[in-house]
């Protein structure tokens, strides 16, 4: 028997870094998906993944798996993606979940969704050691989600479709490397940060609302005081900045980096009628535009 599934990769809306520190953000998960293809095989263990940044985190997942639920069988596993891993959509959570659900499919466990997110969570800490788990939550229940470190808080908001554009830097993030350096910054100025943190922490619980209420002028202000604390945490890029101001300078509402910084992905919040001016105006600061949908649903069986 062969298992098929997939889970969405997710965009950042609000409060990245500000989230590994016990605070709430808001993520979506979008319609680019990766895929997990799983069957039982006589006793060898192959893995294919081609598209997968770091292979380790589907070898940790069928190890942690086989450990908590005493499966043996040998497996044959195969991954595709709908997008690079180099954008900082989050392939290595949304590979994790949708091998998590295959194995459960495949050996009957009847994990629940908060069980997948749990485990998924677990995974990435693991392998990575740092992480707030809204890249998981995102893979795992898709739409639209605040949430809160660790998953104290997986909330699905029920929002519309964004006119949103992602603009992809060129440059591939380290995300672990700049949440750990971000870390010993705090140490050094708690006060600093922490009140920076809350300053986030006041626009994600803004933006939540004025999400809920496709308020997207208001969205797209909120956007740009949260890309300025980005920036006074030191996060962002020049690319990155300039990737903004021009789809600012073109008309969108509102403009930010998107993830850890240091390169992946900005986004826009742009009125429809201005999305042709405004994805030139971020090609011709050499971003690429990358095409995606909002509110993608979670990880589910093919
Ligand atoms: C990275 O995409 C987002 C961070 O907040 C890290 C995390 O929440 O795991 C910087």
């Amino acid at each position: 028997m062969k298992i098929k599934t997939s889970a969405p990769g997710k965009l950042m809306l609000f409060g990245e870094h500000a989230v590994v520190y016990d605070r709430p953000c808001v993520v979506t998960g979008v319609s680019s998906r990766i895929h997990v293809e799983i069957e039982k095989t006589d006793g060898h263990f192959m893995v294919d993944a081609p598209g997968v940044k770091d292979i380790r985190f589907v070898e940790e997942t069928v190890r942690i798996f086989k450990e908590k639920f005493k499966t043996g069988n040998g497996l044959s596993i195969k991954t595709s993606s709908d997008f690079s891993c180099q954008y900082g959509f989050g392939s290595s959570s949304a590979v994790t979940v949708a091998t998590i659900l295959a194995l459960n499919k495949l050996y009957g466990t009847q994990l629940s969704q908060k069980q997948i997110f749990d485990l998924g969570y677990k995974i990435t800490l693991e392998v990575q050691g740092v992480g707030s788990g809204f890249d998981i939550a995102a893979a795992t229940y898709g739409g639209t989600t605040y949430f809160v470190t660790g998953g104290k808080v997986i909330q699905p908001l029920n929002v519309k479709t964004i006119s949103l554009v992602a603009g992809y830097s060129g440059i591939k993030a380290d995300t672990p490397k700049i949440v750990k350096s971000l870390k010993l910054k705090i140490k050094s100025d708690k006060t600093k940060y922490n009140g920076i943190f809350d300053q986030i922490t006041k626009i994600v619980e803004d933006a939540k609302i004025e999400l809920k209420n496709s308020n997207w002028r208001k969205v797209g202000e909120l956007m740009n005081k949260n890309q300025q604390l980005l920036e006074s945490l030191e996060v962002s890029t020049e690319k990155l900045d300039t990737m903004c101001q021009a789809a600012l300078s073109a008309g969108a509402y509102g403009a930010k980096l998107s993830g850890a910084g240091g390169g992946d992905c900005m986004i826009a919040i742009i009125p429809e009628e201005k999305r042709q001016s405004i994805e030139q105006t971020i090609k011709n600061v050499a971003g690429q535009i990358i095409h995606v949908t909002n509110n993608a649903p979670g990880v589910c069986l093919e």
